[in-house]
């Protein structure tokens, strides 16, 4: 969208998988400025993870003037004084609606929905509401199964769109429809980022099967307008140190939007070290905004590219299966010519020289990501001295 917002992808945490829709309870004002304190305090701040979103379950219908409430319990001062301690940390603040009249918590969790708890009628109100709150990103997620208010999906997002750019603050604009009509060929000019797929949950399958459904989704992603693959898993389900470590490569990889959705407290120095790797959120953070492409496939080794601004490339060498294996690719095949010295992004340091072949053992479930600048390192094996034998 552009709205001048979002020139790369957003990061931060979101509630939803920390806290559903309050399962064990813990959705409450006091977690989300807790939420921006560990932000904080575990160098996620100084890396760029930046907004902290209430995603669904805050709402308490609506006042006799039509204005959101919300969950006495939960907020007791409301939304604003949330805002403002995030805020105070130099950190953002996000919140979450929908098009329709009930949110998805509503629709699937709880038989006595509040009438008019979505923004559906009430979106000018609800984007004022919001700017006035200190809002400055908004999810807006489809739940609508039933047909009842004859919604269509571009216009209703659209309408958001709307009303957002109305109001004097900047809120990025984050839709969600699950990928289900396609958003990629129409979101660039109604949302800042789209979901491509279901939710995610934090197994490996979940995580391997929504890389491949990227594949296809390249083009149509860039500054101010990304495919959104669903939120980081990291400290949740059954994932494994090496697995997140995956995850947070491709989703750098795939210039996707970064959300914590965990007990930032909880994580270990070692995930956390992971996430804080500065030149992995730079993969992510590229200006350029070229969203990885896969150039291989083979019983789950893959491997992908994309081009950075300053003229490297970056290429993952991803293992998706249970045992280690060799992942080999070339300049060739990556469309990049001349002498390249390879640098390992997690490790932080340049391992070879490479006239032309890329080959690594990668441990299972790892993915080694390369960037490739032009040139060569006389003290790195792949090219002997300053004669350019390649190998
Ligand atoms: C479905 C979305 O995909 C989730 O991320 C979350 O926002 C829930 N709805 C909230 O009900």
């Amino acid at each position: 969208l552009d709205n001048g917002l979002a020139p790369t992808p957003p990061m931060g945490y979101n509630t939803w998988n920390q806290f559903y829709c309050n399962n064990g309870g813990g959705l409450t004002a006091t977690a989300l400025k807790k939420v921006a304190d560990d932000i904080v305090n575990r160098g996620l701040k100084d890396v760029g993870y930046e907004y902290v979103v209430l995603d669904d379950c805050f709402q308490d219908g609506r006042d006799e003037n039509g204005v959101m409430k919300v969950k006495a319990d939960r907020f007791p001062d409301g939304i604003k004084p949330v805002a403002d301690y995030i805020h105070s940390k130099g950190l953002k603040f996000g919140i979450y609606s929908v098009p329709g009249d009930k949110t998805c918590a509503n629709l699937f969790n709880n038989p006595k929905y509040s009438p008019n708890i979505g923004s559906y009628g009430h979106e000018r109100i609800d984007a004022e509401t919001f700017a006035s709150w200190g809002v400055d990103y908004l999810k807006y997620d489809w739940c609508y199964p039933d047909g009842s208010l004859g919604l269509q999906k571009v216009p209703a997002f659209s309408k958001m769109r709307d009303e957002l750019a109305r109001v004097d603050r900047d809120i990025v604009y984050a839709i969600s429809e699950y990928g289900d009509s396609q958003p990629w060929t129409w979101g660039k000019d109604v949302a800042n980022l789209w979901r491509t797929t279901g939710d995610i949950a934090a197994n490996w399958n979940s995580v391997t099967s929504i890389i491949n459904r990227q594949v296809d989704l390249y083009p149509h992603s860039g500054p101010g307008h990304w495919n959104d693959p669903d939120m980081l898993q990291f400290g949740n389900g059954s994932l494994t140190y090496t697995q997140n470590k995956s995850h947070l490569a491709m989703w750098s990889m795939l210039a996707a939007p970064l959300f914590l959705g965990t007990d930032i407290s909880r994580l270990s120095n070692d995930l956390v070290g992971l996430l804080t790797n500065p030149e992995m959120v730079a993969i992510d953070q590229d200006a350029l905004g070229k969203q990885a492409r896969r150039i291989s496939e083979s019983n789950g080794l893959q491997v992908w590219t994309r081009p950075l601004a300053n003229g490297d490339t970056a290429v993952a060498l991803f293992n998706s299966t249970g045992a280690d294996a060799t992942i080999s690719t070339s300049l060739s095949a990556l469309g990049v010519d001349g002498v390249h010295v390879a640098r390992d992004v997690w490790a932080k340091k340049n391992v070879f020289n490479t006239a032309n072949s890329i080959s690594a053992t990668v441990p299972a479930y790892d993915t080694i990501v390369y960037r490739l600048a032009a040139g060569s390192d006389s003290s790195l094996p792949g090219i002997v001295g300053a004669s350019g034998t390649g190998r």
